[in-house]
């Protein structure tokens, strides 16, 4: 069993090393040199279609001066950048687009997005472009802009795109794939200490996965695991003492690392206004508060024999069980959060289907054992046989 148990713990860091290799590469963004000896503060390599955003920000007139680049494309497709500054992904972007024209210059233009249906026809934005231009060479648009920024704000949605043109018209853009996941958020002022320490898309997903395998690791695997732990191993008289250090050892490092997981959660949720998870976060909250009750139930445990000892007992598994099946459903709502990760949520199903197997076969041992010390004891000392079952029962409250 305890190798069982071993395989559970091993496979859970296997599914930490699944979070921690996807994050992504970020060369091209500091070697880049722009004709004209063009110099920008930050660079952050957008996640998705080979896209990078340079930029400086301005914090004296609110302006941004930026280069956006798109490679990996021809000059019979358009390329597209914009903020989307009171909702997310595409309707409400406020695009800069470039294309190669009928005249065959490469040609930069604003374009506000109303629907779904745009031509990406020319349009005055909802803030100030004073500056845009473009260029294509070596398979990569550049768009140059300059925004000035709508006021008091410095963080926005942002989204990217590329299509084919057909004569005079752009069509549209893949409508699969990762053409329909080029969008996130950027921060002109944070991303310019460095480059992550802001909001910029790869330095928040990067912040997501920590956040996903602090609290799958500890609420969702370890916390379910320590119950196991407490509910199974004490029906051995030799695992006796053990099981109680077993399950505080479990439970304890679940909660510490489980609060490190939370705190980074709030902070996530803090940074990013326009993006809500209100179930995800409002069991989270919960699960910190359960736990940490849980927490301080253990320095307020009565003695076993306590006249009292019962009612804490019914306490502390009704509490104990309420958090992992709630912990286990949260762990689910942040896989969907993340959105296309569908590899963490099978590595997670998998380890949950085990315990749960696990959980059965030892139930069932329980019983067994239980029924037959019964058996025995009833045999061996008739009087006090009705007392045998809870040899069990009993056995719990020992120790702890
Ligand atoms: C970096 O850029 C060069 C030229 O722009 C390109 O050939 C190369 O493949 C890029 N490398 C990566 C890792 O993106
Ligand atoms: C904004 O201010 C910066 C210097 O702080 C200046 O270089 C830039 O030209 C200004 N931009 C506009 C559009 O006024
Ligand atoms: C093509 O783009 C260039 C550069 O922006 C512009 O000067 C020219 O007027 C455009 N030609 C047509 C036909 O739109």
């Amino acid at each position: 069993m305890t190798r069982l148990l071993t395989t559970l713990l091993v496979s859970s860091f296997l599914l930490l090393s699944l979070f921690s290799t996807s994050s992504y590469a970020q060369q091209n963004c500091s070697g880049f040199s722009f004709r004209n000896n063009q110099n920008f503060a930050t660079c952050n390599p957008l996640p998705l279609l080979n896209s990078f955003l340079h930029w400086s920000y301005h914090p004296d007139n609110h302006t941004v001066d930026l280069a956006y680049r798109h490679g990996g494309v021809s000059n019979s497709d358009w390329v597209a950048w914009g903020l989307n500054i009171d909702g997310s992904r595409m309707v409400g972007t406020q695009c800069l687009v470039a294309l190669r024209n009928s005249s065959g210059q490469i040609h930069a233009y604003t374009s506000p997005i109303s629907g779904y249906e745009t031509q990406l026809t020319q349009g005055a934005l909802s803030f100030n472009v004073p500056r845009i231009e473009a260029e294509f060479s070596n398979g990569e648009y550049i768009i140059f802009a300059t925004l000035v920024l709508p006021s008091g704000r410095t963080s926005f949605n942002q989204a990217w795109q590329n299509g084919r043109v057909s004569g005079q018209t752009l069509q549209r853009h893949v409508t699969s794939g990762d053409n329909m996941r080029s969008f996130g958020s950027v921060d002109f002022a944070n991303g310019q200490l460095g480059g992550d320490g802001g909001s910029s898309v790869t330095s928040r997903q990067r912040r997501r996965h920590v956040h996903g395998v602090l609290n799958a690791v500890s609420w969702g695997v370890l916390m379910p695991m320590g119950a196991v732990f407490a509910r199974y191993l004490k029906v051995f008289k030799a695992a006796n003492p053990a099981w109680f250090y077993l399950h505080v050892a479990c439970q304890t490092s679940a909660y510490i690392v489980g609060v490190a997981g939370w705190g980074t959660g709030l902070k996530l949720g803090s940074d990013s206004p326009g993006i809500k998870f209100t179930t995800h976060r409002n069991i989270g909250i919960t699960l910190f508060c359960l736990g940490t009750l849980q927490v301080f139930a253990l320095l307020l445990r009565p003695k076993p024999d306590h006249k009292y000892r019962l009612y804490w007992n019914i306490y502390h598994h009704a509490i104990g069980y309420t958090v992992i099946s709630l912990s286990i459903v949260n762990v689910f709502e942040g896989f969907d959060a993340l959105n296309g990760q569908k590899n963490w949520k099978r590595a997670y199903t998998g380890i949950i289907i085990a315990l749960g197997a696990i959980a059965v076969l030892l139930e069932a041992f329980t019983w067994f054992i239980v029924i037959k010390r019964k058996k025995s004891d009833s045999n061996k000392n008739p009087q006090n046989g009705t007392n045998g079952v809870n040899a069990y029962g009993n056995g719990t409250h020992q120790q702890a």
